[in-house]
């Protein structure tokens, strides 16, 4: 989608092909409005005077090609109260609406209404998330099913200063967004390992990451580094497990980084504890914690974010073979922790025990905060709407909480302590990778085994098992299934708190 901000007048006989004007409940009609309402010779007020529109929220009404205007349609939509206007939402909402109108190109007029040039910037970052389509694979889609919307002019005072808002920010945030789920929603005959690295590694040369350095650590160097948890859960797959490691370097020399740790198992099949078949294809996603940092990465570095930022991606596939670790194998981490492997469908924690020790003993970062689709028991406990949170932090868990309230990506805190601790520990080895199943709290127990690995740096664990997918959407910016969440919630969290 080409985006693009405009200043608010309408020049006379300028052509246009769909024209959105909102309206309010309560509040005086814009100038465009009545400019639209003078050259359509009424036609948009008698719209209003026939109850067809009238400020409330959802309440729309086209009005096609109208006489004297040079437009092919006006979409006259209601947008409820002002002061509770969410523009983001609202350029969503109106590009779902218009996206398959067989029309190319919108102007919504954001002015006359107090708006500011950010609100306007908002609106694009709605209309790109809200046109996200994943077609790529698609051969016989019929034209008629194919967006037609192919450009978005927003019309507000001072466009510059919404286009510089657009440029170094919100931008960046979509690019980063529709990454995520771009990554997310490929298959994993596609997207696996190495294939994936192979991705990320383009970013270096890529004209808007430019700056961002990505290094590649194959299954020789991991074992080298003792990696034995992260290489134990790749062992029952021919495709070899990797470790990629992005670095952006926009802070000041010196400063110790945040780093950002992604579980990336391209496939969980479970292992030889093997998961049943309904439904397993979902599990294609399993990368989307690893997709959510690459996806953050993208945009830090798009946006040139004056911050010491280190990404880090365990991509696995876990696959049932000859070769497959079983179930009470007992594996050594890099942390020198042994763990016995009761179930080998808890692979994520494994995964990430070795890319956080990696992450913690290599750049002694001031804060980390990993993303896994680790655990179903999240779903139980919080559905598709928050994300869980773990920390050892007080502070993170109050930075994340309101970096979720500013980007949507919303988290809800739970307890990590000893008692739940103790339900790790195995008399076979240091841990187990599961408590037993009474115990409950399938979450936690998994929140505790990743503190193990951690010492004493501030961490955050985000399980967005129930987020970085759905299949109902309650939302216009999110799409059908991969909703990339975590990138722009982790944009946030470093803007906020780890930049200047
Ligand atoms: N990748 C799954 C978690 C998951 C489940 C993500 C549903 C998204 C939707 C994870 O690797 C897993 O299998 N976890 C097990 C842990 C159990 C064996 C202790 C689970 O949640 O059942
Ligand atoms: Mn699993
Ligand atoms: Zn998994």
């Amino acid at each position: 989608m080409k985006i693009s901000f405009i200043s608010p007048q309408i020049k006379e006989g300028q052509a246009r092909s769909v024209v959105v004007l909102p309206v309010f409940k309560g509040a005086k009609p814009s100038d465009a409005y009545k400019t639209y309402d003078k050259l359509s010779k009424k036609r948009v007020s008698a719209a209003a005077k026939a109850g067809l529109v009238d400020g409330r929220m959802g309440k729309n009404t086209e009005i096609l090609g109208p006489d004297g205007t040079k437009t092919n349609r006006l979409y006259v939509t209601g947008c409820g109260k002002l002061d509770e206007f969410n523009t983001e939402k609202f350029g969503a909402r109106v590009t779902k609406a218009l996206l398959m109108c067989g029309e190319t190109s919108l102007v919504i007029h954001l002015d006359g209404f107090g708006l500011s040039p950010t609100d306007a910037a908002k609106a694009a970052l709605g209309t790109v998330l809200a046109s996200y389509r994943f077609d790529k694979y698609r051969t016989t889609l019929k034209a008629d099913k194919k967006p037609s919307l192919k450009n978005v002019k927003i019309a507000i005072e001072h466009p510059s200063k919404a286009r510089a808002a657009w440029k170094y920010f919100y931008g960046p945030v979509g690019e980063g967004t529709l990454l995520a789920r771009d990554l997310v929603m490929e298959p994993a005959n596609k997207l696996y390992p190495q294939s994936y690295a192979r991705r990320i590694k383009k970013m270096e040369t890529q004209k808007e990451t430019a700056g961002l350095k990505v290094q590649i650590l194959g299954e020789a160097a991991m074992k080298k580094l003792g990696m034995g948890a992260l290489l134990g859960v790749g062992q029952g797959s021919p495709r070899a497990s990797q470790l990629v490691i992005m670095k952006w370097d926009g802070g000041k020399k010196g400063t110790k980084p945040v780093c950002l740790v992604g579980k990336g198992v391209t496939f969980d099949t479970g292992g030889i504890s093997l998961k049943p078949g309904a439904g397993m294809w979902d599990m294609k996603g399993d990368m989307g914690g690893s997709a959510a940092v690459v996806g953050a990465m993208h945009t830090i570095a798009a946006r040139k974010a004056k911050a010491n930022v280190i990404g880090i991606v365990g991509l696995v596939e876990n696959m049932p073979d000859g070769k497959a670790q079983n179930p009470g194998d007992i594996v050594t981490s890099m942390s020198g922790q042994t763990i016995e492997v009761q179930n080998t469908d808890a692979e994520g924690r494994l995964v990430l025990a070795d890319a956080l020790w990696y992450a913690k003993e290599k750049f002694k970062p001031k804060a980390m905060i990993d993303l896994a689709t680790l655990t179903g028991a999240i779903i139980v406990s919080l559905g598709h709407e928050h994300a869980g949170v773990f920390t050892n932090s007080d502070e993170i868990a109050e930075q994340l909480q309101k970096a979720g309230d500013h980007s949507t990506e919303a988290v809800w805190r739970l307890p990590l302590n000893k008692a739940y601790d103790k339900l790790i520990d195995s008399p076979n080895a240091d841990m187990k990778n599961i408590s037993a199943g009474p115990d409950g709290a399938g979450s936690i127990t998994a929140g505790q085994f990743l503190q193990r690995y951690v010492g004493d740096i501030p961490w955050a664990h985000v399980d967005i098992a129930g987020t970085a997918w759905k299949s109902n959407r309650s939302d216009p910016r999110e799409p059908t299934w991969a909703t990339g969440f975590g990138a722009r919630l982790m944009n946030r969290w470093v803007a906020d708190n780890h930049e200047g």
